[in-house]
């Protein structure tokens, strides 16, 4: 398995195979690929931002995450891609990482909770909870 930053081929191969990544994979960010047999398996897509506040320091934000076929989940490989993020952000003097989630994403609460994530349930005026934004202090 090796996981990589992608090449500009990796991120046509993606948004061929997978048109609906279109949405989430926007300019201005960078691509993670888990590959192995010649075949990616799975992807992130991040960017990198100021965190909005007056404090001079920048975040990942992870727009997605993605291991594509369902027999090759719970197997690590999302945790891999995680750390290749955190890796990165590291490596690139940020802040933090931050994702978020769907409140019913049931799986990808456990990933980032397996990769040591703080986990914020976001609440609406109506009490109902909508989602999590998950964060690591790198
Ligand atoms: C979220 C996702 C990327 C995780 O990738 P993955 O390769 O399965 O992640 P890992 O194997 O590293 O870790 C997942 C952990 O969650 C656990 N898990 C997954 N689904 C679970 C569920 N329904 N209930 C309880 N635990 C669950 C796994 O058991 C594993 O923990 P473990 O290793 O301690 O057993 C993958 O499920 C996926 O692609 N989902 C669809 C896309 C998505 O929802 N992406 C996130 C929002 S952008």
């Amino acid at each position: 398995m090796d996981i990589r930053i992608g090449t500009d081929a990796d991120r046509r191969f993606i948004l061929e195979k997978y048109p609906y990544t279109s949405q989430v994979m926007n300019q201005g960010g960078y691509l993670v690929v888990a590959y192995e047999s010649h075949e990616i398996l799975g992807f992130s897509w991040a960017f990198r931002r100021k965190i909005s506040v007056s404090i001079d320091k920048t975040e990942d934000f992870v727009n997605v995450i993605e291991v594509f076929k369902d027999e090759n989940r719970c197997k690590g490989i999302g945790s891999l891609i995680v750390q290749k993020c955190i890796n990165i952000a590291k490596e690139n003097g940020s802040y933090q990482i931050r994702a978020y989630c769907d409140a019913n994403n049931q799986s990808s609460h456990m990933l980032w909770i397996k990769n040591g994530f703080a986990i914020s349930p976001v609440k609406m005026e109506n009490g109902q909870i909508v989602g999590s934004y998950v964060a690591y202090v790198l």
